[in-house]
């Protein structure tokens, strides 16, 4: 039986109008929460992803604003910047859209943000919040992770999650919080001996490599649950394309090229139980988890 698709979209219109008791809230003492995203450059894809960040902060009734910096600045201006955001106390969200130009200290200005703040929860003291356990702002696309495992109803206590990949934005995180649920997780990356084995074993495969069609149907384990954190565009002549399904392969034909997971989709799904879909799975998320971790960062400075 072909896997059952994991909506992203409409899960993450579910978290949406979740937040919408906490923001009325928030708004019957004075407080509309504020998020401010900071983009240094002109880097075509993050002005997407920070625009569309600061609108869908609109959209809930929250303030969404963006900085937009030029690519000149030099590291001490944009931790200036940081340090005036931090003591802004109409701000409740900081987020510094990454990557930095390479000339800028990308971790010293990862570490500049209050803490309180950092509603990526990339900096250190929130990193070790979650690893110990403790209340923390989580990154977006691992929470975003976990909704979606959550949404398919499977027990995640006892399961073996394989989790492919080893960022401290997602690979990581997404392992810790796995195993908070109780899963038995395996971390693979580029050095696992035998990725495929590893993979045949889980009854969760969380994919987060940036490797267009790494993970293949004959790699699955019957009826887990397929998270695709990847988004990978792949062009003709591309030698991931081979492995591509027909129906991926068609809009490579016609568009010259397609946007894919790090798992062959339309294989997959005739394995899987449940998988998400790129675009469609984990993409929908990230922006809903930033608004979750805005209003959560709000309720926690106005208690
Ligand atoms: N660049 C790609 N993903 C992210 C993210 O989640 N947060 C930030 N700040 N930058 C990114």
């Amino acid at each position: 039986m072909p896997a059952r698709i994991i909506d992203g979209k409409a899960i993450a219109r579910t978290v949406e109008r979740e937040l919408q008791p906490r923001i009325a809230a928030l708004a019957a003492r004075g407080i509309r929460p504020k998020l401010t995203a900071v983009r240094v450059g002109d880097d075509p894809a993050s002005e997407i992803y920070v625009r569309s960040k600061a609108r869908k902060a609109e959209e809930l009734g929250l303030a969404g604003e963006v900085l937009h910096l030029p690519a000149s600045t030099a590291g001490e201006e944009l931790l200036r910047e940081v340090d005036r955001l931090n003591r802004d106390p109409e701000i409740d969200g900081i987020l510094v859209q990454l990557p930095l130009p390479a000339r800028i200290d990308e971790r010293a200005v990862v570490e500049a943000i209050d803490p309180a703040k950092d509603v990526d929860g990339f900096h250190p003291v929130n990193v070790g919040r979650l690893q110990l356990g403790r209340p923390s702002l989580v990154p977006c696309t691992p929470a975003g992770v976990m909704r979606l495992i959550e949404s398919t109803g499977r027990t995640i206590a006892g399961a073996h999650a394989v989790v492919v990949g080893r960022s401290n934005i997602v690979g990581k995180p997404v392992a810790i919080l796995l195993l908070q649920h109780h899963a038995t997780v395996t971390i693979c990356h580029s050095r696992t001996r035998d990725l495929a084995a590893m993979v045949r074993q889980a009854d969760i495969v969380v994919a987060a490599v940036g490797r267009p069609c790494l993970i293949r149907a004959e790699m699955l384990r019957p009826g887990g649950v397929i998270i695709d954190v990847g988004m990978n565009r792949l062009e003709a002549g591309d030698s991931a394309a081979a492995a591509l399904g027909p129906r991926k392969r068609a809009i490579l034909e016609e568009k010259g090229s397609v946007l894919v997971g790090d798992v062959e989709l339309e294989g997959a799904a005739e394995v899987a139980g449940w998988i998400t879909p790129v675009p469609g799975g984990v993409g929908p998320m990230t922006i809903a988890m930033l608004m979750a971790n805005t209003v959560a960062a709000a309720e926690g400075r106005w208690r």
